[in-house]
């Protein structure tokens, strides 16, 4: 089969062996795969794979099962399903754990649904499951109009809490708005302290998404509420930080780090059953969408790296590679 393969620094559309079938897996034909920022950090050699997981770049697809395991009764060959990846998605096929994989919400297309897992499984497992996230408390989300930052932006709106974003640019926060978020504030206005402040009333916001860490740490815990939750998913802004550590006792305050990719199968799929329960008919009702920014043929990869890696992006952007 055909892969897109980091050859120093280019991305390169080239032969590789197909990835065998393991017990409980199930064999997909990729219509679609989209890009991760992590995708950017991994060509660099800055996040390896966990031990197991294809070394070929991609954390989600869509597309048509093709071959299962013979213990795997989730899905049939013939189903159009989207799956959460370890790694593996900018290839022909991709082979998976079962329970990473879920049918398509009724009425996606395969580019809609290739944009889902990675991001959605991203900001449902740090508002609810790790952040605790209860219906009418307040959120802060930096990177608003990002993948992750555009899927939780309509998780709360969906769970009806009220979301502050930090994105760069008038464009940007319009879109966030538009999905549902209350206010936006320019991150290159300054700090987001004095607006957050005004938006929430003393009382703060109670849980705080950041993919951002060190930039942002002290003015995070100055605007959290007391018994508030910082997950902290990702580290755009760096990691070493001087902090009053007074704050996070004082207020009681949860410093949650976390990551997705090497998780558990078990996690994984705990975290999909959660999202076709809680999310999926919010899709399949139009009240969720996918946010596709751009779509870009699969071999011509670098292209999407690119607009990645330019900051301009709302959403997500989607390799194809079938219709
Ligand atoms: N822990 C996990 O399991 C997990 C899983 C998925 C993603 N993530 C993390 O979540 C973040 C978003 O991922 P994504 O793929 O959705 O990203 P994305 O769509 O590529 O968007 C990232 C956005 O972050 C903003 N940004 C870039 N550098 C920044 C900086 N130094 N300070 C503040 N903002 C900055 C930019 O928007 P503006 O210029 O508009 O601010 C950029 O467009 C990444 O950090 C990623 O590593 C973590």
């Amino acid at each position: 089969m055909k892969a897109v393969q980091v050859q120093g620094n280019s991305l390169v559309w080239a032969d590789t062996e197909r990835p065998a079938l393991g017990p409980g897996q199930v064999r997909i034909a990729v219509h679609a795969t989209a890009v991760n920022r992590a995708d950017l950090v991994q060509r660099q050699g800055g996040y390896p794979p966990p031990p197991g997981a294809s070394p070929i770049l991609g954390l989600e697809c869509a597309g048509e099962v093709i071959e299962v395991d013979e213990h795997v009764q989730r899905v049939r060959p013939g189903d159009r399903v989207c799956a959460l990846l370890a790694g593996g998605g900018y290839a022909e096929e991709v082979v998976v754990a079962a329970g990473q994989v879920l049918n398509i919400p009724k009425g996606l297309s395969f580019i809609e649904a290739a944009s889902i897992p990675e991001v959605f499984a991203t900001a449902y497992l740090n508002l609810y499951m790790e952040g605790g996230l209860k219906t009418g408390e307040r959120v802060l989300l930096h990177a608003g109009a990002s993948g992750v930052g555009t899927a939780a932006i309509q998780l709360c709106k969906n769970t009806h809490n009220p979301t502050f974003v930090t994105v760069s640019g008038q464009r940007k926060i319009e879109a966030c708005v538009a999905l549902g978020a209350d206010v936006g504030h320019d991150r290159a206005a300054g700090s987001f302290i004095a607006a957050v402040q005004a938006w929430a009333g003393s009382g703060g916001v109670q849980v705080i998404l950041d993919p951002v860490a060190a930039t942002y740490f002290v003015d995070n815990l100055k605007v959290l509420s007391l018994d508030g939750r910082l997950l902290l998913i990702g580290m755009m802004g760096g990691t070493i930080v001087e902090a009053n550590l007074g704050m996070i006792l004082m207020k009681r305050i949860k410093v949650i780090g976390s990551t997705l990719r090497a998780r558990s199968i078990a996690a994984k799929s705990l975290i999909m059953d959660s999202l076709e329960r809680d999310v999926w008919p919010a899709f399949a009702s139009g009240r969720i969408k996918a946010i596709v920014e751009a779509v870009i043929p699969l071999p011509e990869a670098e292209k999407a790296h690119t607009l990645i890696a330019g900051n301009d992006s709302i959403g997500k952007v989607v390799l194809e590679l079938r219709r």
